[in-house]
This record gives C-alpha cells, sequence and structure tokens, in this order.
C-alpha cells in the first residue's frame, strides 16, 4: 500500500528547541548563559523527554508544559543558574520557537503532491498552537494531534494510534518522521514507514525496531514519501 500521510513529531524535527536558549544567551546582559547555554539546552532536552518516559511508565501525566518547566528548571540548576527572570524568558522563548529552514517547503511540497499532513506530538494544543503559527505552516498541515488527547506520552501505542483515528490509515500508509531515534523506532515498532532525521550525526538508538530511513534533514521527505 503506498503512503498517503506523512506524519511529523514537532521538538526537534519541525521545530529547532535549542533555540530557546541560544537567542536568550544572545541578549544583553547575558553573558552567564552565552557560556553555558549549550549545556542548558542539552540538560533541558534530556530532562524534559526523561519526564515524559517516567510520567508514561507510572500513569503520572501531566501535559508536555509541565514537563518541560520541570525539565528546564533542573538544567538551569545543574549548570547553577539561579535567575526567575531568565527562566521566564527562556519559556517564553519556548512558544516560538523556529521551523527549521526546509519546513515550509517541505510541507507545501507535500501537499502539492496530494499527501496528508499532520504532527503528532507531546505538546500540549496551546503550545503545539503556537508554534505552528509562529512557523506559519498550518496552511500545509491537515492535522495537529497532540498527546493530550490520549492523556499519555510518545511511545506509547495508543499516541500512534491517534493517527488511524484521524485519518483512517492502515500502519504502512504512513510515513512518521522524527529527529528522536527513540519515537521514529517506536513507530516502526508499530507499522509505521519511518524516516529518522539524524541532524545530529548520532549513534542509532539500540531498541528492538529500528528506523527505515535515515536522512540529514527534512528537504527529502517529498522525494521518499512518493516512492514508497
Ligand atoms: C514531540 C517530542 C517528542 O514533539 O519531540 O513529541
Amino acid at each position: 500500500m503506498p503512503v498517503t500521510t506523512c506524519v511529523f513529531d514537532a521538538y526537534g524535527t519541525l521545530f529547532d528547541v535549542a533555540a530557546a536558549a541560544r537567542v536568550a544567551a544572545e541578549q544583553p546582559g547575558q553573558e552567564e548563559l552565552a557560556r553555558v547555554w549549550p549545556k542548558l539546552a542539552a540538560d533541558w532536552r534530556t530532562k524534559q523527554l526523561q519526564y515524559t518516559w517516567l510520567r508514561a511508565v507510572t500513569g503520572d501525566h501531566v501535559s508536555f508544559w509541565e514537563v518541560t518547566k520541570d525539565g528546564l528548571d533542573w538544567a538551569m540548576e545543574a549548570s547553577g543558574l539561579d535567575d526567575p527572570v531568565l527562566r521566564e524568558t527562556l519559556l517564553a522563548l519556548y512558544w516560538e520557537l523556529p521551523a527549521y529552514k526546509e519546513v515550509p517547503a517541505m510541507l507545501a511540497t507535500l501537499k502539492a503532491e496530494g499527501f496528508l499532513t499532520a504532527i503528532l506530538s507531546n505538546g500540549s494544543p496551546d503550545m503545539l498552537a503556537g508554534a505552528v503559527d509562529f512557523a506559519g505552516v498550518e496552511l500545509w498541515l491537515d492535522a495537529v494531534l497532540s498527546v493530550e488527547d490520549v492523556q499519555v506520552f510518545k511511545p506509547a501505542r495508543r499516541v500512534y494510534d491517534m493517527v488511524h483515528n484521524r485519518f483512517g490509515t492502515q500502519p504502512e500508509q504512513v510515513l512518521f518522521v522524527s529527529s528522536n531515534g527513540w519515537d521514529a523506532a517506536a513507530a516502526s515498532a508499530y507499522g509505521f514507514q519511518t524516516a529518522w532525521v539524524n541532524r545530529a550525526g548520532e549513534p542509532m538508538d539500540r531498541l528492538p525496531a529500528k528506523p527505515q530511513h535515515i536522512l540529514p534533514d527534512l528537504t527529502t521527505i517529498p522525494e521518499l514519501a512518493k516512492s514508497l
């Protein structure tokens, strides 16, 4: 069955999550942050994701906004940053993360080729609406699906079920695209066709299933979708 539907992870895949710390570090008076922002950004993301997995395992769901704040608090303490104003600045920037530069043209091409397109994300609906609006890509998205509807984070299967529930697709009709190796691996195990966007050249996650395609960025997603 050919692919009819391209589904994208949001944070790290369409939107650059490191941008919040990077942009804040460029602001006047942020010399301390300018020194540590790469560590802060990495710790923030790592803790945010760890908290999603732990909460999924224990059934203790809160919104992605809550784990985003908790992850930042851990990361700021780890970098010795005790600054409530900076905390608010970083959190505000998380609502205006830039899309990677190839995103608008890639989505526009998919729509012109007749594919259905969607975001499937841990993000809460208001966070995703903010990011989609800021990036100006709502025109090319048929759906923005948030795990809030199923009250559990990825990689719970109930999250990937949301695609069938919205579009009526069989798993093999879906190309699922994520920059998170673990998300792409889980989507492969679920039965989606998958592409892992490995911008950082990371090693493959040692998990039961592997992503089927590995790409350096999103540019060739329309070509890949047409070939499947
Ligand atoms: C998401 C996270 C995993 O958007 O990046 O779902």
